[in-house]
C-alpha cells in the first residue's frame, strides 16, 4: 500500500503543506507572511491570524499540484515544536482536523529534527553518522545524527541564534526583517575585514551570540554620533565585516566537534544555511579536512513542509504516531 502523507509547517511566519508519496516528495507549497517585515521582526499574533488564512488554501493546492485527492491520505502530519504557540495551534488544530474528518493518523514533528531530515528529501544523502549545523533564526546546534529518528545535541547557543544575530544586526543598518539574506547579498560588495567586534567566547560546543550582536549596535551608534550617515556610508563593509564574524564563530566549533568525534559527514541545515559565505567556507573547509559535505537546496534551507513530510515518513514507519491529544509544544528540544 502506498503511504501518502499530508503535512503542515506552520511553527513561524511561512505556512506551508507538502505531499509525499512512499519517502518521495510530490510538492511543497510555500505562503510567506509579508506583514512582519515592516515591524523588524516576526509579530506572533499576526503570524497566527495569517497562518489561519492561509491554511486551508495551502493544504488544498499542495494536494493538487502533487495529483492527490482527500480520500488518497493515509496519514496527516503537523510541527508540534518548537516556534510560536499560537502559529503552531493553527497547523496543530488543522491537522487534527483532518485526522479526525478522513479517519487517517496524525504524526507530530519537531521542527529541529526536520530541518536535518531535509536531507534526505534528494541525492546526495549524509552517511549515519554525521553532524549537522543546524542554523536558523530560533536555533544555533551541533548535532550528531546517529539515525533518521535518533539525534545528540552536542553542542547549541545559550543565548541569540546565529539567525536572529544576523536579523538584529540588519535592524540595527535599517534593514527589513528578515536582514539576513540582505546582509548575505550586501557582503558580496564589502569588505570583510575593514571592522572588528568584539565577540563572547563559550566553552566546549556552545555558542553565544548576543555579545556580539551588542558590540556591533555600540560600535555603530558610536561612530553615528560622529558621523550621522556612518551606516550608509559604510554598510557594505559593515554588512561583510558581520558576516564574516558570524559565519567564522559557527565554523570555528563545527571543526573542533568534527575533531571531537571523528566524524567526516558534515552537513548543515535551517535558515542561515542558505547563506552564501557559510556555503562557500563549507565546502573550502571541507576540501582542507576531507569532509564530505553536504548542503541542501535553498527552498529546503527555510522554513517548508516538505522536510516535515520526510520526517513524518520516517516516524510513521518506526511507528512514533501522535493522538488527538496532542498540543503544540513551543520549546520542544529533543
Ligand atoms: O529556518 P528558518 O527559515 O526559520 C526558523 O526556523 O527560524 O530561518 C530563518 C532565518 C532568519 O533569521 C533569516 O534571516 C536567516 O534564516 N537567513 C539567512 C539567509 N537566509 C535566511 N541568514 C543569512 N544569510 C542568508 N542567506
Ligand atoms: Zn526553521
Amino acid at each position: 500500500m502506498n503511504e501518502v502523507i499530508v503535512a503542515i509547517e506552520s511553527s513561524c511566519d511561512e505556512t506551508s503543506a507538502s505531499v509525499c508519496v512512499d519517502g518521495e516528495i510530490k510538492s511543497n507549497v510555500i505562503a510567506t507572511q509579508e506583514i512582519h517585515s515592516k515591524y523588524g521582526g516576526v509579530v506572533p499574533e499576526l503570524a497566527s491570524r495569517a497562518h489561519q488564512q492561509a491554511i486551508a488554501p495551502v493544504v488544498m493546492e499542495a494536494l493538487e499540484r502533487a495529483g492527490v485527492e482527500k480520500k488518497d491520505l493515509t496519514a496527516v502530519a503537523f510541527t508540534q515544536g518548537p516556534g510560536l504557540l499560537g502559529a503552531l495551534l493553527v497547523g496543530t488544530s488543522f491537522a487534527k482536523s483532518m485526522s479526525l474528518g478522513l479517519k487517517i493518523p496524525l504524526i507530530g514533528v519537531n521542527h529541529m529534527q526536520a530541518h536535518i531530515l531535509a536531507h534526505f528529501i534528494e541525492e546526495p544523502q549524509p552517511k549515519f553518522p554525521f553532524i549537522c549545523l543546524t542554523v536558523s533564526g530560533g536555533h544555533t546546534q551541533i548535532v550528531k545524527v546517529n539515525d533518521y529518528l535518533d539525534m545528540t545535541v552536542l553542542g547549541q547557543t545559550q543565548d541569540d541564534a546565529v539567525g536572529e544575530a544576523f536579523d538584529k544586526c540588519a535592524k540595527i543598518m535599517g534593514i527589513p526583517y528578515p536582514g539576513g539574506p540582505l546582509i548575505d547579498k550586501m557582503s558580496k560588495s564589502g569588505d570583510p575585514n575593514r571592522f572588528e567586534f568584539s565577540k563572547t567566547d563559550m566553552p566546549d560546543l556552545d555558542y553565544s551570540f548576543s555579545g556580539i550582536k551588542t558590540s556591533f549596535l555600540y560600535f555603530t551608534q558610536n561612530q553615528t554620533q560622529k558621523n550621522s550617515d556612518f551606516i550608509e556610508e559604510n554598510k557594505y563593509d559593515l554588512a561583510a565585516s558581520i558576516q564574516r564574524h558570524l559565519i567564522g564563530m559557527l565554523m570555528e566549533k563545527l571543526e573542533l566537534a568534527a575533531e571531537r568525534e571523528g566524524i567526516n559527514q558534515i552537513a548543515i541545515a535551517g535558515g542561515v544555511s542558505a547563506n552564501s559565505e557559510l556555503r562557500s567556507t563549507l565546502i573550502s573547509t571541507g576540501e582542507e579536512k576531507g569532509w564530505e559535505v553536504y548542503i541542501p537546496k535553498f527552498e529546503y534551507c527555510t522554513d517548508n513542509a516538505a522536510m516535515i513530510a520526510m520526517t513524518a515518513y520516517y516516524q510513521l514507519k518506526g511507528g512514533q504516531l501522535s493522538d488527538l491529544t496532542a498540543s503544540p509544544m513551543p520549546r520542544w528540544k529533543f
